[in-house]
């Protein structure tokens, strides 16, 4: 077996980080393909040269082209712009289409048994867009938004709580927008109910914090969004597919029938292996939980209306 090649295109916060993470856990060999000349050859060279300090041994390549990128085993797409201070990841459709357009033809043409993992927003519509240009069945494509949404939850229970973030475990199903939805009865410290931990009120402050939270850091930024943590989220991901890890993750999945809807992307805990979505929990939710599910679908739907495919 020959080793094990992640591309990521966009050598931007984003897709420079995750070659970051991915090279210090020296799960694959890397390549970076971003259009600017110059910077994903630089950043990667640069990234490359810090494995003597680091002590990882993985090749990385930056490029402006795509024949470096034949035979992927994973594909993380993360071109296209960020969001800046006031805008929603809706106002990006428009821009965004046309790059994940080309980016999703390129990569197919050369790496037809890729699984691919979308990052560019917004993100459940864009996830649905490559899976319409690449033909791809659905367990090869799928967006990153659910381990980005529960760390956020994650973090904030725990600052809360003031107990070790290691020990808190989230649940986000929905679209990757303000109105995805934490569910508190399924988040846990060490499996007991954050509801008996906390007042209704101090976890209702928290879930509004988590469905802000990408708002918070833009806002803090000014410049471009958050990519520490969507990075990390991406290559754990990444990992998961390339060791058949089979682990449970919230992921952005093309549904057919699950939780009732249909021909949509949405965050739905799955099972992530060598095979990509591998299967699609579905786990039970009160009337209330289903209602909140109904307004993020509706919303990811009128997105997807937006691509006019
Ligand atoms: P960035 O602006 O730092 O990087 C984007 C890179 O894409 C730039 O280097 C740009 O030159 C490159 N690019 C543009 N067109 C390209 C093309 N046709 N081919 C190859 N590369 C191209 O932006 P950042 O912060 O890395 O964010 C990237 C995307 O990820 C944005 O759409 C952002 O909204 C999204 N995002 C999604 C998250 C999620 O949870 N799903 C979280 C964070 C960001």
């Amino acid at each position: 077996m020959g080793r094990k090649k992640i591309t990521i295109v966009g050598a931007g916060n984003v897709g420079a980080t995750a070659a970051h993470w991915a090279a210090e856990k020296e799960i694959c060999d890397i390549v970076l393909v971003d259009v600017v000349e110059g910077v994903p050859q630089g950043k990667a060279l640069d990234l490359l040269e810090t494995g003597p300090v680091e002590g990882f041994d993985v090749r990385v390549i930056g490029t402006n082209g795509y024949d470096e990128t034949t035979d992927s085993d994973v594909v993380i797409i993360t071109s296209g712009f960020p969001r800046q201070p006031g805008m929603s990841r809706e106002d990006l459709l428009e821009k965004n289409k046309e790059i994940i357009q080309s980016v999703t033809i390129e990569i197919t043409k050369r790496s037809p048994n890729c699984v691919i993992i979308v990052v560019t927003n917004p993100l459940d519509t864009m996830a649905y867009l490559v899976k319409k240009v690449s033909g791809f069945p659905k367990n090869r494509v799928m967006g990153m938004a659910g381990i980005l949404d529960t760390a956020r939850l994650c973090t904030f229970i725990a600052m809360e709580l003031d107990v070790s973030v290691k020990d808190i475990q989230a649940f986000i199903l929905g679209g990757h927008g303000d109105d995805m939805v934490p569910v508190p009865r399924y988040c846990t410290v060490s499996g007991v109910p954050i509801t008996q931990f906390m007042s209704k009120e101090k976890i209702d402050k928290i879930v509004e914090r988590t469905r802000a939270a990408g708002g918070e850091i833009v806002s803090l930024l000014k410049r471009g969004s958050a990519f520490y943590s969507p990075s990390a989220s991406a290559i754990q991901m990444a990992e998961a597919i390339l060791k058949d890890k089979k682990r449970i993750v919230p992921c952005a999945a093309y549904l057919e029938g699950e939780y009732g809807l249909n021909d949509i992307y949405f965050g739905v805990p799955v099972k992530l292996g060598s095979n990509g979505v591998e299967e699609v929990i579905e786990v039970e939710l009160t009337d209330e939980e289903k209602a909140e599910v109904k307004k993020s679908a509706d919303k990811v739907r009128a997105s997807i209306v937006e691509l006019r495919l």
